[in-house]
């Protein structure tokens, strides 16, 4: 790729473990529905709105239900989800994340959040990652969930760099399909079955170095 001016980072599952904590909050949700949520319906909700979550979840579940119910159900997600988010501290930073962060500082490249969440300047503040950051695209943001571009273009449009210039870090199917279409490099954290569309993949960004990146 031509010289990294920018890295953008996902938040959940990336940068730190929320996105355990945002699959117990749903499977308690469905178990109150009445059925079961696996791993693996899991995966489809990463990355993806809150309300499109709820959706993608009352579908497993084959319940259709009224707008006012839908909400009601997001909220009671959400106060669970706010619940275990409330506790967290430093310690729940994933490996590798403060330290690339740092290094990527040092050298000189621009970095942004992009995170759906409503809840990532809670989830930062908790963990001390604020500062780390020279633009903060989240949920409050945008009107278009992932694979749509615009949490991606947002941020670059912040920073003032190309999107060409810019390399997107994400753990979800759906952020490496955003990062696509908004026309910059990805890399995958995680499983690279499930991110076989991303143009690398690591297992986390303690593998992570700007070598792997040819910079
Ligand atoms: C991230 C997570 C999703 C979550 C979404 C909205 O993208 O990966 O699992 O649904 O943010 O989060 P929020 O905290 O606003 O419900
Ligand atoms: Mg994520």
């Amino acid at each position: 790729m031509t010289k990294i001016e920018a890295c953008l980072f996902d938040l959940d599952g990336v940068i730190v473990d929320t996105a355990k904590y945002h699959y117990l909050a749903w499977r308690r949700l469905a178990n109150e529905l009445g059925f079961d949520f696996t791993q693996e319906h899991n995966e489809s909700l990463k990355g993806v709105s809150r309300m499109e979550s709820l959706k993608i979840l009352l579908q497993v579940g084959g319940l259709t239900v009224d707008e006012t119910s839908k909400i009601e159900m997001a909220e009671r997600k959400n106060n669970w989800y706010c619940e275990y988010i409330s506790k967290m501290t430093p310690d729940e930073i994933l490996p590798g994340a403060k330290e690339f962060l740092e290094e990527l500082r040092h050298k000189g490249i621009k970095i942004a959040l992009g995170s759906a969440s409503k809840n990532a300047m809670t989830i930062l503040n908790n963990v001390n990652l604020v500062n780390h950051f020279d633009a903060i695209i989240d949920g409050t943001k945008t009107s278009n969930a992932k694979p749509n571009p615009e949490v991606f273009l947002l941020g670059a449009k912040e920073l003032n760099v190309l999107p060409s210039e810019c390399v997107v870090f994400e753990d979800a199917r759906s952020g490496i399909e955003a990062a696509t279409n908004a026309g910059m490099y990805s890399v995958g954290i995680g499983d690279p079955l499930v991110l076989n569309k991303a143009n690398i993949v690591v297992s986390s960004l303690k593998e992570m170095t700007l070598e792997k990146l040819n910079y």
